[in-house]
Order: structure tokens, then sequence, then C-alpha cells
């Protein structure tokens, strides 16, 4: 007795008819799902899967998924990993760990996981309104819920191959619609018309301390998709904000009624923001956290035209997004800085070597400290580009 419904399909599965792989993926799904209440499964479109560095699963996570035999039934891609597939020794990788990072990624290569080793998916592969998906990095999830409208649970990293792995999640959370409404207004009181990437990241990296868990909805700003992008990636960092809505700009808030009587209303005034602008002196600067879209690299280019770094400068991004826009990203590296791809600023070991790194992420503003032991400091892209260059 599972306690979830189940079809004839899944039921072949957990008999061990499709080898034990499957079964014990499907067992877990079925395990998280009481966990959480499920009633049953649904099926998912897509799955990006989580503990892909070598940094962050180390040898006994890598044990466990060469120990793993099936292949994935839909599309699944990778979380950013410790290093570029391609450029690991121009980033300066350790060969040891560069070793132990292809055996994982081989690892899921055999699991049919595709290596697009990226935070921001969504660029490489249509995602739609109402899907379900079962994602598992911070940002992706939180910029698939509120930008796209699709429908994903944060995953943790086993819960998002089993889902790969047979086609699958359980349905609770954030599938159902009734768990998708605001919970907390914030509304933002400064003059957010000049706002870019960087003040809707030190926006959310303020917010989601504020709003921890509950699913907000913002009024008083109408940021562009890279700064809502930017908003959520903040918000998932220092809350755990899988889901947002802001007025008029959102799919869910335009589509739907929102009851938002008798919600609690939390003011953010400019100076809160504001503050977050230091200027400690900074060893190296790092831009794409999430990964850059198209006009994110269009604007560095630009803003580099003519110039030369004095300082590393690295930029991160999906290398299929890369591809796509290679004169940009060569006019990028002829200033010295480099695009890399499949890794970035935080899952990276490379950048544990910098005291102070200068971000245009309120994300990384939250990570960097932890998992790098440097430094952060927040800055417009403008102003990452002029330290970097200075
Ligand atoms: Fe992506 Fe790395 Fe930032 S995974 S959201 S670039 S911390």
């Amino acid at each position: 007795m599972t306690g979830m419904q189940l079809e004839p399909e899944d039921e072949r599965i957990l008999a061990g008819e499709e080898g034990e792989t499957r079964q014990k993926m499907l067992e877990l799904l079925i395990a998280l799902g009481k966990v959480f209440g499920a009633q049953r499964l649904v099926e998912i479109k897509s799955a990006q899967v989580s503990g892909a560095s070598y940094k962050t699963i180390g040898k006994y996570g890598l044990e466990w998924l060469t120990s793993l035999d099936a292949k994935a039934v839909v599309p699944a891609v990778l979380n950013p990993i410790g290093m570029p597939r391609g450029r690991w020794e121009e980033m300066g990788i350790d060969p040891a760990f560069a070793r132990d990072q292809q055996a994982v990624i081989a690892a899921y290569e055999r699991l049919g996981i595709r290596l697009d080793c990226t935070c921001t998916p969504y660029y490489l592969y249509s995602t739609g309104y109402g899907e379900h998906l079962a994602w598992s990095e911070s940002s992706a999830v939180s910029y698939v819920n509120s930008v796209i409208g699709a429908r994903t649970n944060r995953e943790g990293g086993p819960g998002a191959l089993a889902a790969a792995l047979i086609g699958k999640t359980p349905c609770y959370g954030l599938h159902l619609e009734h768990n998708r409404g605001p919970q907390v207004i914030v509304s933002v009181q400064a003059d957010t018309r000049d706002w870019g990437i960087a003040d809707y990241g030190a926006l959310g990296y303020h917010a989601g301390k504020l709003v921890g868990n509950r699913v907000p909805y913002f009024r008083g700003i109408m940021p562009d998709a890279d700064q809502l992008k930017s908003l959520g990636a903040a918000m998932a960092a220092t809350g755990a904000v899988a889901l947002y809505h802001v007025e008029g700009v959102t799919p869910e808030a335009v589509k739907i009624p929102f009851d938002l009587n008798g919600l609690e209303a939390i003011a953010v005034e400019p100076e809160e923001i504001k503050t977050l602008f230091n200027e400690i002196p900074v060893e190296a600067v790092a831009v794409g956290c999430p990964h850059c879209s198209p006009a994110e690299l269009a604007e560095i280019a630009r803003l580099l035209n003519g110039k030369i770094v004095t300082k590393p400068l690295y930029v991160f991004a999906a290398q299929g997004v890369i591809d796509r826009n290679a004169r940009v990203v060569d006019s990028i590296e002829k200033s010295g800085a480099r695009v890399f791809a499949d890794t970035c600023m935080v899952v990276s070991p490379v950048m544990e070597q910098y005291a102070s790194i200068m971000v245009n992420s309120g994300k990384a503003l939250a990570y960097v400290p932890n998992m790098c032991g440097g430094r952060a400091r927040i800055g417009t892209i403008e102003d990452c580009i002029r330290v970097a260059t200075e």
C-alpha cells in the first residue's frame, strides 16, 4: 500500500519489472509524496537536476550516481558544475578536481541527462505556462514558477533525478493552484524607473529576509524579464521564495483575480536597498548569476567596448546561449574578460582564491561569503565593468 493513487505502469515499476533503479526512484518519489501529503503523481515536461558540482556532492554522491542504471524519460538538464567542461584548464581548475568533476558528468550522461549545466535552462528549452516540472536550482525554480507560470516545487537533487528517470513527480505544493496565491504584500516605496538588474537583486536580497518562505505579491515595481530573474534569484537565496507575483507584470498576477484582503503588507523604503551597495575594494568581478541572458551579454559587450580589464572579470552563461551569441562573446573576451559556461562564481572552487568579489547579483551577494569564503560587493553592471577596467 502506497497511500497514493498510482497508474498500472507505476505498479509495474514498483514490482521491479523495469529494473532496480527505476523501482528505487519511484519508491523515493512516493516516499516524498507521502511526506508532503500528495494524493497522486503528475507527469512532468522536464527536469533540472542539482547536485552536479563535485564541490557539493563529493565522493559519496559520485558513488551513488554511478550505482544507478536507468535513462531519463523527459528532457533533463544539470545545474551548474564546478568548472567549464571545455575550458577548465584556462579557468585554473585543479586537474584532480577536473577528473572528479568529469566523472560526475559522465555518470549523469549515462543516465540520459543532457549536459547543459545551467541555472537558466529556460533560455535553451521552451517551457510553458501551466506545465508541471521537477526543477531544483532555486533561481530557476523561482523564474519558471513566477515569470513563466509553470509549476514546480524546489526539488532536491535526488528528487529531481528520480523525476527525470520516471517522468513524474508527486503532486503537492506549487503543483496545486490553491497553493500558488499571494501570502504577503510587498509595497516598494521607491522610484524604480531607473532601476537595473543589481537594484532588483538588492531588493530581492532584502525582501527574501522579510517574507521567508511565503509567496509575495509585489506592488510599485515594473521589472523586465532579466530584472525579474535577478529579483527571484536573490529572494530564493535570503528567503525560501519559490514563487512570487508582481502586480500587472507576472502572468498569474495578470490572469488570476487574487484575493489580497487581509494579507500582511510590508513596505520597502529606498534606503533599505541603497545601503546594500557598499564600496569595499575587490580582487575580481563576476557577473552572470543567474547565468546571463543574450541581452545581458550584449550589454556587457557594449560596456566593455574598447576597454581592457585590469582585474579578473568572469562572465557566466549557459553554453547554448554562448554558442548562439558567439560574436558578442568574442567581443567581450577581446577585453581580457572570460565568458565561461557550465559553472558560476558560487559553485566553482576557483573563486575561493579571491578575498573579495564584486557582483551585480543579490543571490551572489548572499552566497559568495559562505560558499567561497570571500567578501562580496554588489554594484550595477556599469559599476562592475568600471571596477574591472579602471
Ligand atoms: Fe546560477 Fe550559480 Fe547564481 S547556479 S543562480 S549562477 S549561484
